[in-house]
């Protein structure tokens, strides 16, 4: 490392470091943003409505908020991110402008809940899942810039033998003291996972974790942690409450994996939908239909859609771009008659993985991905 990059870098010894949270506000609503476009679910959960978005990156006043308590109003200039752990050589405590002057990098990537589409485990499946009843809109899209995470593990001098990182907010009313989330080593080593200081391009905003939030690309939306205050690296696996008994699938049809209680949900799943309400009633006439698809294992290489319940298939147009992280955007026509009809999308990505018809329970309903009936009612 530069002697110039060593400067910013205030090397702390083995003293015990608390992350600065000291004169963080709270938003007395759940979030800062105005509801007023979203599906709104209890005090802090904001759902995006697809069919309003109309780009491919998701403007900010429509993007989902996902919180575990209310949004915080964290103070840049007492801002501090801690390193800490037994796997690392110097423990850090970094500011804000520290971080802004270390490289930087942008990823355009969606970012989605472990828990988006939940409610179709009972809509469609007749199997209840507990947890938030997110309809589609728990995802959306951002161009995300901001210093690797492996830059700053590098600079507190990680060891060959570090096997965890936590990342933890600063939000102490959340499960824990702060929110947190365990991740492999090698993930956050992954020079696309980010410490994000800016989102479409401005200063990220409050509700989506400012000064600083992490992005776990493809990864379930919990782990990309918001009000980023404290890391911890650490030379044994890391058990927390969102890798043991959240964002875990539990069900028949999943093995318990370490202290977990089912097997940890890591990975996004390969997903389609509609940009319509759902169910939908639209006055008969020719359609352009037009919908999102996204998957955590490369880009989108082909959308089918079927109006006859996938008897017959057809494709649809795929927009560019199409990125690693990215959504696809895809659309095709549709001439749509008096009556009842149902629309199912199913997406393909670029390992030849494509949506399942259907799939098995987990108690909270997490990684919900079969091809999504879309029931469109045509009137006129
Ligand atoms: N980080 C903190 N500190 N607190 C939280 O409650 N929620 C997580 C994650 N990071 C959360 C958090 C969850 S479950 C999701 S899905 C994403 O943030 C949502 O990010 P967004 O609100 O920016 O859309």
């Amino acid at each position: 490392m530069s002697s110039d990059r060593r400067k910013f870098l205030k090397t702390l010894g083995s003293a015990s470091l608390i992350g600065g949270c000291a004169n963080t506000e709270r938003a007395p609503d759940g979030y800062f943003k105005d509801p007023e476009p979203f599906i709104q679910h209890g005090r802090a959960n904001l759902e995006s409505k697809l069919e309003d978005q109309e780009s491919l990156l998701t403007p900010v006043d429509q993007f989902f908020v996902r919180n575990n308590d209310v949004s915080l109003d964290v103070p840049v200039d007492t801002y501090r991110l801690v390193v800490e752990g037994d796997a690392i050589e110097r423990p850090l405590s970094l500011t804000y402008n520290d971080l802004r002057s270390m490289p930087s990098r942008t990823v355009f990537s969606y970012l989605e809940c472990g828990g988006n589409q939940r409610a179709y485990f009972s809509k469609l499946l007749n199997q209840a899942a507990t947890g938030t009843q997110w309809g589609r809109g728990a995802v959306g899209m951002a161009e995300w810039t901001g210093v690797p995470l492996l830059e700053v593990l590098q600079a507190a001098g990680i060891q060959e033998s570090a096997v965890a990182i936590q990342l933890i907010g600063m939000d102490q009313g959340a499960p824990e003291g702060g929110f947190r989330r365990p991740l492999p080593v090698e993930k956050a080593m992954d020079p696309d996972t980010l410490l994000v200081l800016r989102m479409n391009g401005e200063l990220l905003p409050k509700d989506h974790g400012a000064p600083v939030r992490a992005l776990v690309p493809g990864w379930v939306g919990s782990s990309s942690v918001k009000w980023l205050g404290r890391i911890e690296v650490s030379n044994a696996e890391i058990w927390s409450r969102n890798n043991t008994s959240s964002y875990v699938l539990i069900g028949d049809d999943y093995l318990p994996e370490g202290q977990a209680l089912g097997q940890v949900a890591n990975k996004q799943s390969l997903k389609s939908a509609l940009a319509l309400p759902w169910p939908a009633t639209l006055q008969a006439g020719l359609y352009r239909i037009y919908g999102y698809a996204y998957g955590p294992d490369g880009p989108i290489v082909r959308v089918r859609w079927s109006a006859d319940g996938g008897s017959t298939w057809e494709d649809a147009q795929l927009l560019e771009p199409r990125m690693c992280y990215g959504w696809t955007r895809f659309e095709f026509s549709w001439e749509a008659k008096p009556g009842r009809h149902t629309l199912i999308t199913s997406a393909v990505d670029s390992l030849g993985a494509e949506q399942p018809e259907t799939i098995p329970y987990n108690q909270k309903g997490y990684l919900f991905n079969m091809r999504l009936p879309h029931p469109i009612q045509i009137v006129g």
